[in-house]
């Protein structure tokens, strides 16, 4: 077993797997790649144990002995300050960087001063710029009539909008001198404690995060991807979040796609075969839209507050947080982790329900690293535990006369449903 490293020097990997590489810019996965896994706070430890063993088994049930994926323990939070004496070692990102790759559990984050949130900050270090969350149905008790219609990628730009932190409050001189300033250079007035905050939005982010989802789409034969914005009031930061995400699609796609101008202007109304159309939406009418219609979308690409909005609202759709799956990724780089937070009142207890954690996995070593079946066989087991009633509380609590399974008794109920999995 490698050694949780915490300084640089002790960024030593596994000796008995290999380093995923980058070859002609892209990925090249070895059979037994390296994957680092932070495991987090609360109930982090029990459900990313649980996911380390669902992956695992997949992966044997899929490739046989032939692949196999050699789990490497870096830390982050609390383990990483008891270990290392500080919550986000410098060794922690490094690590990352050599993996490519990275599974996480969810971290703390204080209300109120103290640390800025360590899951910002891996972000950040690393350029994790797309936030991919997709939503899915597998059977769960769901508030929405028609959950089964619920089939979304959301892509969530994650560097810069208002997420990106460029904000003073309304009785500091930065604030003061902006007033100021804008008042001098452009007529503009702001009312005394004025709290200001800036949102950028860049062609540049913009464009890599419309070339991933377009990628993605391709890759999935997608119908539709649409541009979430508000473009009609914030006409130069979301409004431009459109242009140039339209830019990208008919420029660098235009044999994949077609604009739903050009569906009406071009083609009556008939999607020609095999393309994708892309399309837009306010935002607000977006949020309305999956629930009025949620056949109607596949792939959702937003700006960062957008994107946030639109993502919890669209797994409340299928019945919340603990089935919520997601992975920062950059060009290279990933880091999965669960939408949902470390859930103290849960912690130790062995209830938490893993999924979440186990289809943030899924993606990153199905979708990411490319081995699909992987998918395939975790998604069929996690609808099989869901129909046979094997739940655990959180789910159970919403069917009546179920009693809820622990955690990891739900883990052994997945373990049996991909040993059994026959294609
Ligand atoms: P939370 O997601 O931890 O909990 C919200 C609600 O969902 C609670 O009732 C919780 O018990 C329940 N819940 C969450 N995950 C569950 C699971 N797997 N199984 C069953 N029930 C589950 O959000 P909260 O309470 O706002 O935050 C707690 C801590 O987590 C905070 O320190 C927050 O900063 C951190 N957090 C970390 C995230 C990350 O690491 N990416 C994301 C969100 C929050």
């Amino acid at each position: 077993m490698a050694k949780i490293p915490c300084s640089p020097d002790e960024v030593k990997p596994p000796s008995e797997g290999h380093l995923i590489e980058i070859r002609d810019g892209k990925l090249v996965v070895p059979d037994d790649p390296i994957v680092a896994y932070i495991e987090g706070d609360g109930i982090g430890p029990e459900i990313v144990r649980s996911a380390l063993k669902v992956i695992d088994a997949a992966v044997k049930k899929a490739y046989g002995g032939k692949r196999r994926i050699v789990w490497w323990e870096i830390a982050a939070g609390s383990k990483a300050q008891e270990l290392c004496g500080e919550l986000l070692p410098k060794a922690t990102l490094e690590a990352i960087k050599t993996t490519k790759v990275a599974l996480k559990g969810p971290l703390t984050t204080p209300v109120g001063g103290g640390y800025r949130s360590l899951n910002v900050a891996i972000r950040k270090a690393l350029d994790l710029y797309a936030n991919i969350r997709p939503v899915r149905y597998y059977g769960q008790p769901a508030p929405h009539c028609y959950a089964n219609r619920v089939n979304f990628v959301i892509f969530r730009e994650n560097t810069e909008d208002l997420y990106a932190g460029i904000e003073w409050p309304a009785d500091s001189p930065e604030a003061k001198k902006i007033k100021e300033f804008l008042k001098k250079e452009f007529g503009v007035e702001l009312r005394e404690m004025t709290g200001i905050g800036i949102k950028p939005i860049s062609e540049f982010a913009t464009k890599r995060l419309m070339r991933k989802a377009l990628r993605w789409a391709i890759e999935h034969n997608n119908r539709v991807v649409t541009i979430m914005h508000k473009g009609n009031i914030m006409k130069y930061t979301e409004g431009a979040f459109m242009q140039w995400a339209y830019e990208v699609a008919t420029t660098e796609f235009r044999d994949y796609i077609v604009t739903e101008k050009e569906l009406y202007e071009k083609y009556g109304g008939q999607m020609p075969q095999g393309k994708i159309l892309v399309n837009d939406r306010i935002a607000d009418n977006m949020l309305q839209q999956i629930i009025t219609r949620p056949q109607d979308y596949e792939i959702i690409v937003a700006p960062n507050i957008n994107g946030d909005y639109i993502s919890d609202e669209a797994n409340a759709l299928v019945g919340g947080i603990g089935m919520a799956a997601g992975m920062n990724a950059g060009d290279y780089m990933a880091v999965a982790e669960p939408v949902h937070g470390t859930a103290p009142k849960y912690a130790g207890k062995d209830v938490a329900n893993p999924t979440a954690e186990i289809l943030s996995a899924t993606l990153l070593i199905g979708e990411h690293m490319g081995w699909k079946e992987v998918v395939k066989i975790v998604e069929y087991a996690i609808r099989k535990a869901i129909e046979n009633k094997k739940v655990t509380q959180d789910l159970a609590r919403h069917m009546p006369g179920v009693t809820p399974l622990k955690t990891s008794e739900y883990t052994n109920v997945l373990l049996e449903y991909i040993e059994s999995y026959e294609g």
